[in-house]
């Protein structure tokens, strides 16, 4: 699993005569994080807290294209670059863009490396930040692909996690509702293997966790058990209670949507009798799976989750750029 990204490498390629510079410093899943970048990134993005005001981006253009509505990563992203002393241009909707008269994400991406030292996109299809980092002269942030992967949302939830436990490792890490087309949760267990975690998933049978993850768990010894209840006791076990939405956007038949979408909530009472340590964690936004009345519970992390982001999305574009924090 573990494609160790090099930041230095550089290909040359031949492209109908004319000789492409390759970057391969893309993030596009978490698997192309080592352990040890992440452990670094961790470190940098701690740097970022204690002065996110840094002028390490100075005279960089960043481009932010998101095909798919966005607040917190596509803000966060653009705070991350504001306050590293960096320029943004992009869009927020493609219809504004000539993506609505058929231009291709092929000629975009090239149109767009024209002008950006770096491009972050999300995307609604499966595989399109790694169709877009295989020809783009310059270095490709996933901020999502459909229901795949979200590398960058991963990296904040591993600084949460690190911040409110005081470590990664020996875990046990509960994922409830969407574990199919939440891609959060599929980037979270992978990048958590490193750290020998337990997880609980508890969904649905229309949205249990995909197989592929099953698998890639039962590869690596991970300790896993699903279950269709939200009990208090499997929350009582849990170190961090990872909530997530019902991706209403990824279903074909609303009608399923409309089955599944209330199933699971998260009530101030459920967390009664919960670990002292317990977090309850939300990529958010939130619909209805956390009651309202969780948030002045003190184990509610999921607003201070979000401005985690900003640290972690700092400190993953400095990587991605070659540039050195301290
Ligand atoms: N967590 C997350 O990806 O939020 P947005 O969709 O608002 O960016």
């Amino acid at each position: 699993m573990s494609k160790h990204i090099d930041l230095k490498v550089e290909q040359k390629k031949q492209n109908n005569g004319k000789t492409l510079i390759m970057n391969n410093a893309s993030l596009v899943s978490i698997s192309d994080f080592s352990k040890e970048d992440i452990l670094s990134l961790l470190e940098d993005a701690r740097c970022f807290e204690e002065n996110p005001n840094r002028d390490l981006l100075a005279g960089k253009v960043v481009a932010t294209l998101f095909f798919e509505p966005s607040t917190r990563t596509r803000l966060s992203f653009e705070t991350a670059v504001n306050r590293l002393g960096g320029r943004i241009i992009g869009f927020s909707d493609a219809n504004t863009t000539s993506s609505s008269k058929g231009e291709t994400l092929h000629d975009t991406i090239m149109m767009v490396s024209n002008y950006a030292d770096l491009i972050i996109m999300r995307h609604h299809l499966e595989g399109a930040a790694r169709y877009a980092s295989e020809f783009s002269p310059v270095p490709i942030i996933n901020a999502g692909d459909g229901a795949n992967q979200h590398p960058s949302q991963t990296m904040l939830d591993l600084y949460s996690i690190y911040k409110t436990q005081g470590k990664l490792d020996d875990l046990t890490i509960t994922m409830v509702g969407d574990l199919k087309y939440g891609r959060t949760v599929h980037s979270l267990l992978m990048a958590m293997y490193y750290f020998h975690p337990k997880f609980n998933f508890v969904a649905c049978d229309e949205l249990r966790m995909p197989d592929e993850y099953k698998a890639f768990c039962d590869k690596h010894g991970i300790e896993y058990h699903e279950y269709h209840e939200f009990s208090e006791d499997v929350i009582n076990s849990t170190d961090i209670l990872y909530m997530t939405r019902v991706q209403r956007e990824r279903f074909t038949d609303i009608m399923e949507y409309e089955r599944v979408k209330n199933l699971y909530t998260l009530k101030n009472s459920m967390l009664c009798g919960s670990k002292e340590n317990l977090r309850v964690l939300h990529p958010l936004p939130r619909v209805n799976e956390i009651s309202y009345d969780v948030d002045n519970n003190p184990k509610a992390y999921y607003f201070q989750q979000a401005r985690n982001g900003l640290y972690a999305r700092q400190a993953i574009i400095c990587k991605v750029l070659g540039i050195k924090v301290k």
